[in-house]
């Protein structure tokens, strides 16, 4: 796909509406798959990876319907899952893995898991340890620690147990886990990583206790589901919020976004990188989460330093702070990334592939990250690793950098974001070209 502009003035003021948070989709289908009742989730996230989920558990017994884009999901209850016919494809979507290697765990009944090339080669450890723990049994069929995964579920005890890394993921495959166990289940995260699982649980009457990073949770004999409303992803809007602040005079009013304090680790860094951008808050709760508007103008920039504890707050988006970073005044320089080397590709690795071909200067220092500011990136040829985020980023890198930009494939981007490219022709209002 060649990026080309057909106006050297790409400047915007737009008002932009973020599609479905990801996150909270995946978790809508899971939660009221397993409550009694009928709901309706209405701003669902269409993506490959929450189709992922909904295929999950149609093969599950789940009646899942979809009507003039609102879910319909008839729960059949805690211990209404039936064993599928044949193994579960679980495409590219880590979200769906882990949440399900949680609920599978304490089925009566066996199943196999498997995945895309990239989603078989993610650590799946970190969750089937903690659930071993807990009772649960899990063969790995090719490689120890790696789908494809035969779960054979098993009546679940509660447990106490302090995560090695901070990951959302995994605390929700425990908490799911605990619904089912004996006794209570206590998750003790490193740093706090985002609480959608949580809040969604409390929203449906289970009993939560949150005290710090310590989560514990009651088991329940069943779910009281209620209708959902999914508010806009953050995650998404970041690039679009990375465009705004490279592009000349440019203003973008992103409109019902959610502002879960787990997720704006992102928007409290460019505020310190001295970022144009305000928050107003919705003087209401979506389905128990916070959403408003963010206001945000294009922007000089500077470095600042980002610490273990920021990452799993702004994990989805610290692509973008390597792109913005190498326009900003200075040297920012991220510690303990880690976690980005075990994404849909190794983000650390493919980002800075990227972007150094475009003239930054971003360096590894183990898991650190050092990139050198005041850089003005020139159009060159980017791949996507057949990664969403580093696809979407590359796609940034392209416009707001000098010249002509060409990505080998853009296919991927339909995983967390089908409407990119169309949102982008909106902003830019044709001063963009993206084509083959
Ligand atoms: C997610 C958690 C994060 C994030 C992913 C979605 C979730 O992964 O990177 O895109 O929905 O819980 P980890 O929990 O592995 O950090």
């Amino acid at each position: 796909m060649r990026i080309i502009k057909t106006s050297s003035h790409l400047s915007f003021q737009a008002e932009y509406f973020p599609p479905p948070d990801k996150s909270i989709s995946h978790r809508s289908i899971f939660l009221s798959a397993l409550g009694e009742n009928e709901v309706t989730i209405d701003n669902f996230l269409f993506c490959d990876d929450c189709f992922t989920t909904i295929n999950v558990f149609r093969n599950l017994g789940v009646d899942i319907k979809i009507e003039n884009h609102i879910v319909k999901v008839k729960g059949v209850g805690l211990t209404g899952l039936k064993p599928p016919l044949s193994s579960i494809y679980l495409g590219n979507s880590g979200t769906t893995a882990r949440l399900l290697l949680g609920v599978l765990s304490a089925q009566p009944f066996e199943c196999q898991l498997y995945g895309d090339q990239s989603l078989n080669a993610r650590p799946m450890k970190r969750v089937t340890e903690p659930l071993s723990l807990m009772g649960a049994e899990f063969v790995f069929m090719e490689r120890e620690g790696y789908l494809p995964i035969k779960v054979i579920g098993k009546k679940l005890r509660g447990i106490e147990y302090r995560l090695p890394v901070a990951s959302a993921q995994v605390k929700s495959a425990l908490l799911l886990a605990g619904l089912y166990a004996q006794g209570n289940t206590v998750v003790i995260e490193p740093a706090k990583s985002r609480d959608h699982t949580e809040k969604m649980l409390i929203e449906f009457g289970v009993r939560i206790k949150i005290d710090g990073l310590r989560i514990e949770i009651t088991p329940v004999e069943r779910i009281n589901t209620k209708n959902i409303s999914i508010p806009g992803d953050i995650s998404s809007a970041a690039f679009f919020i990375t465009l705004t602040l490279l592009t000349d005079n440019s203003q973008l009013v992103v409109k019902n976004v959610g502002i879960n304090p787990t997720r704006m680790g992102f928007i409290q860094a460019l505020k310190r990188m001295g970022a144009d951008i305000k928050i107003i808050p919705y003087n209401r709760l979506q389905s128990q989460e916070p959403v408003g508007d963010i206001i945000v103008k294009s922007s000089e920039l500077k470095a600042i330093e980002i610490t273990p504890d920021e990452i799993p707050l702004m994990i989805d988006e610290l692509p973008l702070i390597f792109l913005l970073a190498s326009y900003a005044q200075g040297t920012t320089k991220i510690y303990s990334a880690s976690e980005l080397r075990v994404k849909e590709t190794d983000r650390i690795n493919s980002i800075s592939t990227n972007l150094n071909a475009m003239g930054a200067e971003i360096n590894i220092e183990g898991d650190n990250v050092i990139i050198s500011g005041g850089k003005k990136l020139k159009g060159t040829e980017l791949k996507s690793f057949g990664d969403h985020r580093t696809a979407m980023t590359a796609v940034i890198a392209g416009i707001v950098g000098d010249g002509f930009s060409q990505i080998d494939d853009l296919e991927c981007v339909k995983i967390s974001y089908p409407n990119f490219i169309s949102d982008l022709n909106k902003i830019l209002n044709g001063k963009v070209e993206i084509k083959n």
